[in-house]
């Protein structure tokens, strides 16, 4: 069958858009057929657009040409419609749709193009599974949930740019094919053919190019930028994701936080319509470890960590105290109501906490009768009601303990606190806790290269006051660093950066790279640093992180038109793909192993 012309039409209105306000206007639609129903005679299309869905009623009497090619309209056949918006018949109207009222009677049908059957129903009812998803991404993408999404990106990306220039930052390109940065993760390398055996580097962030234009005198500079990294992927992390990344100069921390507070207020505000309240909270590194156990807190709910080493040190219980004894933290969590939890419930924490390095966990479940627990027996009655004070135990609580070294036993038990939350609906996504988490510290001891390794990036500035300990001892300074935690997500990590040569020569060396090895790695912004760096720092914002919350989405691949999978292949195009050998032979690059 010949396909309609589209000929002068010209669309008047999107599906979704109409509403009783039309009543009686001649309108002209476009889209895609979600639904054909033949009622006797009347057919009606349900006829979608990334606007909405409203209903085409088809009337032989009145038009017997678009009566028959409505009789040919199959799912996701895509149509130009004519004719008069009028109220639905009583009985006929939908409250649950924004179209609900009314339907068009349409007086003239065009089918633009016809369409297979397609792989799965692109409602917004229907479950499929992730691959085929993929695999079909533009038909995924005609669907409700990612239209909004992506519309929903569109808009915050607008807003980010606009507030942005509003405060006198203006937007640079920096380059793709560039040198490495570190960031802590691998590069992804393109081979170049015109200086065989050389590669460029995807950036992981922009920042040696942001620091650039700092000393260009850019003063304020924002960017919307893929970063690529080549690392172990989760749910909230991608290969390739997009910053906002963002670097002024002539400032110090607060105000840098200020200034992106504001911006973030402007996105919930038009995105969402909420008002965030102003200035958000901030928490120190030392204060979210030991309130929290992670530097990522989710502050939606309370369920603190309680430091119980003093009060079990001198203890019968072995496990305990010979961790009290060798520096190492006894740490508790009282679950509220949490007694009722079942035998199988608690081995399932159990393992959850071994993710984590925990070497076990132990339970009280608090009764009228006392503590209800394999532990119980080990404490004198003194001890008992000293820990019941600290953890302000009531009868049908949970106390759930954690010993070892610091590090696991904050990590296992606040991850434990995170799963909690979830886990009793403490958590609920459309409440929005921010908490800036400031002063991590400059340094962390890499005990397989065996030596320090930027927290951060080694371009974050130490606190001032910590500068002498960079000769003592390093691993005591701390960072003019600040993270932005939205409900226990990163979303956003920045600093005060060095801008003094020497400082950063010196940061250098105490991250085990020689003179050498930094002047051929950064030697451009040694050399840059020599000639009048303005103080600067700035931040980068995960927005890939940042939508999932405000679409109130698990899944980082649902706010990116075109995700890659857990295994960082793309299932539409099939990337990456082998290539030919006269590729290969241009480039210089022989493979080692072939693959399977
Ligand atoms: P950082 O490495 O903390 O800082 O990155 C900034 C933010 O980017 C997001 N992010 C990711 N999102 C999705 N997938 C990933 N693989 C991924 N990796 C990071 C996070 C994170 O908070 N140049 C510095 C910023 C600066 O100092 O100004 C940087 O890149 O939300
Ligand atoms: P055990 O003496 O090893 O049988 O352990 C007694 C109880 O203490 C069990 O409930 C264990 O799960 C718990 N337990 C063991 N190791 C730890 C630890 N590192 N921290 C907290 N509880 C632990």
């Amino acid at each position: 069958m010949l396909n309609d012309k589209l000929g002068n039409w010209t669309r008047t209105h999107r599906c979704g858009d109409l509403t009783a306000a039309q009543i009686g206007e001649e309108v002209c639609v476009m889209g895609w057929a979600q639904r054909r129903r033949d009622h006797g005679g009347l057919i009606f299309i349900d006829l979608r657009d990334r606007e909405g869905v409203v209903q085409l009623a088809l009337d032989p009497d009145r038009d017997p040409t678009s009566h028959q090619k409505a009789e040919q309209v199959r799912n996701e056949f895509v149509l130009a419609a004519r004719g008069k918006v009028s109220p639905r018949p009583e009985g006929t109207v939908n409250p649950k749709m924004k179209t609900g009222e009314v339907e068009i009677e349409i007086s003239e049908l065009l089918i633009l193009n016809r369409s297979e059957t397609p792989p799965f129903m692109l409602d917004e009812f229907t479950e499929v599974a992730e691959n085929i998803r993929l695999k079909y991404r533009y038909l995924d993408l005609r669907r409700p949930a990612l239209q909004k999404n992506m519309l929903m990106r569109h808009l915050v990306a607008k807003t980010v740019r606009n507030y942005f220039d509003s405060q006198g930052f203006i937007e640079v390109e920096t380059p793709v094919l560039t040198k490495s940065t570190p960031e802590g993760a691998r590069d992804y390398l393109v081979p170049s053919r015109v200086n065989t055996g050389s590669f460029y580097a995807l950036p992981q962030s922009p920042q040696l190019f942001k620091q650039l234009l700092m000393v260009s005198g850019f003063d304020r500079y924002f960017q919307i930028v893929k970063c690529f990294r080549d690392e172990d992927l989760r749910a909230d992390r991608q290969p390739e994701f997009t910053q906002i990344d963002c670097e002024m100069s002539f400032v110090n921390r607060a105000q840098v936080m200020d200034i992106m507070e504001g911006m973030v207020a402007k996105v919930f505000k038009v995105a969402l319509d909420v008002d965030l309240t102003l200035p958000m909270p901030r928490l120190s590194y030392a204060e979210a470890l030991d309130r929290f156990g992670v530097d990522n807190p989710d502050l939606r709910f309370g369920m603190e960590l309680i430091d119980i080493t003093q009060q079990v040190a001198g203890s019968q219980f072995k496990v305990f105290s010979s961790v009290a004894a060798s520096d190492g933290l006894v740490k508790a969590l009282n679950v509220k109501g949490g007694a009722t939890f079942s035998r199988k419930e608690l081995d399932d924490l159990t393992d959850f906490a071994k993710i984590y390095g925990a070497k076990g966990m132990a339970w009280v479940k608090v009764t009228e009768a006392g503590w209800q627990s394999p532990i119980a027996k080990f404490f004198t009655e003194d001890e008992l009601t000293a820990l019941n004070e600290k953890l302000a135990a009531e009868v049908g609580d949970l106390l759930l303990f954690m010993a070892d070294t610091s590090a696991i036993a904050n990590e296992a038990l606040g991850r434990l606190r995170g799963h909690l939350g979830q886990k009793l609906g403490l958590a609920s996504k459309d409440n929005y806790q921010f908490t800036w988490v400031t002063d991590f510290p400059l340094l962390e001891w890499d005990a397989e290269q065996r030596r320090h390794v930027a927290v951060h990036h080694p371009f974050t500035a130490p606190l001032e006051e910590d500068i002498p300990y960079l000769d003592t001892d390093p691993g005591k300074a701390r960072a003019q660093a600040y993270d932005l935690v939205l409900n226990g997500s990163e979303i956003g990590g920045g600093s005060i950066r060095i801008h003094d040569q020497a400082v950063q020569s010196r940061m250098f060396e105490l991250l085990g790279i020689g003179a050498e090895e930094a002047r051929e790695k950064f030697g451009f912004l040694l050399d840059a640093l020599d000639f009048g760096a303005p103080p600067h720092g700035g931040i980068a914002f995960g927005l890939d992180r940042l939508m999932m919350i405000l679409a109130g989405t698990d899944s980082i691949r649902d706010v990116i038109a075109f995700p890659k999978t857990q295994k960082a292949t793309c299932l539409l195009s099939d990337a990456p793909n082998e290539v030919d050998d006269k590729q290969l032979q241009e480039l210089g690059v022989r493979l080692r192993t072939k693959q399977q």
